[in-house]
């Protein structure tokens, strides 16, 4: 099925985080005080959005955040052409770092994006991170 890409609503990126990413927890839990400034994406398989990611631009450079996609639709590539698509607009938009806070079992995943692990790393809601970045 054709699948496209586009700006959604952050209540549109709420939901797939809260189904993903963090279903035990409360709905509120899932979203960012930083939303209402945030850019949000989604990819759609014909009319069902499948996969999220949402990009905030600070002088720190583009960080992207609560990246996800529904269980049944992951492992076929969606993921991958959403953030391929969201690290071009990070760039046109005058980024010249991409960063993120990356689960550690997601380091594989991000380094084919060129992403790098730096030597920042932490531990929240009992899962470790560390910070991921790319120069453009
Ligand atoms: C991270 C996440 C968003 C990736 O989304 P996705 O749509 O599954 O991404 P892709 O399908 O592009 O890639 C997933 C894997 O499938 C592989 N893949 C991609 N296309 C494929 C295809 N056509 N056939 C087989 N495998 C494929 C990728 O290489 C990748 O492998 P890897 O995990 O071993 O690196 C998704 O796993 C997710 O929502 N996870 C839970 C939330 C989460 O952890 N978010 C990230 C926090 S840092």
């Amino acid at each position: 099925m054709k699948t496209t890409i586009a700006k959604i609503d952050k209540e549109m990126a709420w939901e797939i985080r809260h189904k993903v990413m963090w279903p035990d927890r409360n709905f509120d839990y899932i979203k960012l005080e930083d939303d209402d400034a945030g850019f949000h994406y989604g990819l759609f398989k014909g009319d069902l959005l499948v996969s999220v990611v949402s990009l905030f631009i600070n002088q720190r450079g583009a960080q992207f955040r609560k990246f996800a996609t529904l269980q049944q639709e992951q492992g076929m590539g969606h993921g991958s052409t959403l953030l391929s698509y969201v690290m071009k607009e990070a760039e046109s938009l005058g980024a010249e770092r991409v960063w993120c806070n990356a689960r550690k079992n997601k380091v594989d995943f991000y380094k084919k994006f060129g992403l790098q692990e730096t030597d920042i790393f932490f531990t929240k809601g009992g899962k470790s991170y560390v910070i991921m970045e790319k120069r453009i």
